[in-house]
């Protein structure tokens, strides 16, 4: 299969222009499984809870979602975009998957990012795997990269590739999916977002390279810094099944569970 990542620039607010430019590079895809950016479909930089609840969306009712399941169903193909959504009085930056025949499920980002804790709730339904027939795919956003126990717990229920939408401000997180990537012998989808957003004082720049990589720590694409681009890769899903490293080896069976008591409590030092 062919798995691919929308680079491109959303401008904060302009909802219709942002789902106009996402829909139109998704039809010029060839891929079977597309991620769109976190946030994609608003821009990110948010002034006030207020201002993020006034561009929230409930899922699946809400037209980004259902914009989504329009094209996936036009293009037969799955999608994963980020926006935020609506719950009752509770705002999530969530991220969606969509298939040709409708909305499959949603994510809620549990490690929320520097001001994100001001305008957000935290994630309360833990992590997902969605099988879609030809492979299963775990959701994570952005600044969850940089908890291993993200990748490790999607990989752990299955998960043969990650879909990664992200709006990254940092240049770690590429170089880092090398490594979460080998440690779980998983594909990741690692879409970010480029320009720069200023409003009231505030401004962040967003380091795109956006990166596709395999199951050894191979990059199999990465895109530029600036750039509007779509990287794609063809794949077989299922080299992600096998965890053996050699013949005494396996990743997951040779975990040593009931020693990692640690992992489990917070902080005890
Ligand atoms: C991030 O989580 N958007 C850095």
């Amino acid at each position: 299969m062919k798995i691919g990542a929308i680079q491109f620039e959303p401008l904060f607010g302009e909802v219709d222009r942002n789902l106009e430019l996402a829909g139109s590079l998704i039809m010029k895809s060839d891929a079977d499984l597309l991620v769109l950016p976190e946030l994609f479909n608003t821009g990110y930089v948010f002034t006030s809870r207020e201002e993020a609840i006034s561009l929230s969306e409930q899922i699946p009712q809400g037209r980004t979602t259902q914009m989504l399941c329009d094209v996936a169903k036009e293009k037969g193909i799955f999608i994963v975009g980020g926006l935020v959504e609506k719950d009752g009085d509770r705002i999530f930056n969530s991220a969606v998957l969509v298939s040709p025949d409708g909305y499959v499920g949603r994510y809620r980002k549990v490690h929320l990012f520097f001001e994100e804790k001001l305008w957000f709730d935290p994630g309360d339904e833990g992590f997902s795997v969605y099988d879609t027939g030809v492979c299963k795919v775990g959701i994570m956003i952005c600044f969850d990269w940089f908890f291993p126990e993200s990748m490790r717990a999607l990989s752990l229920m299955g998960a043969d590739i990650i879909c990664h939408p992200a709006n990254l401000v940092m240049p770690f997180c590429q170089d880092a999916m090398r490594t979460r990537c080998l440690e779980n012998h998983v594909f990741a989808i690692t879409t970010n977002r480029v320009g720069t957003e200023s409003r009231e004082g505030k401004s962040l720049h967003f380091t795109g390279g956006s990166q596709i990589t395999g199951p050894d720590g191979r990059v199999l694409f990465r895109a530029g810094e600036d750039s509007e681009e779509t990287g794609t890769a063809e794949i077989d899903p299922m080299a992600a099944r096998d965890k053996k490293i050699n013949e005494y080896n396996d990743l997951f069976r040779d975990r040593r569970t009931n020693l990692y008591g640690a992992l489990l409590k917070g902080r005890n030092f």
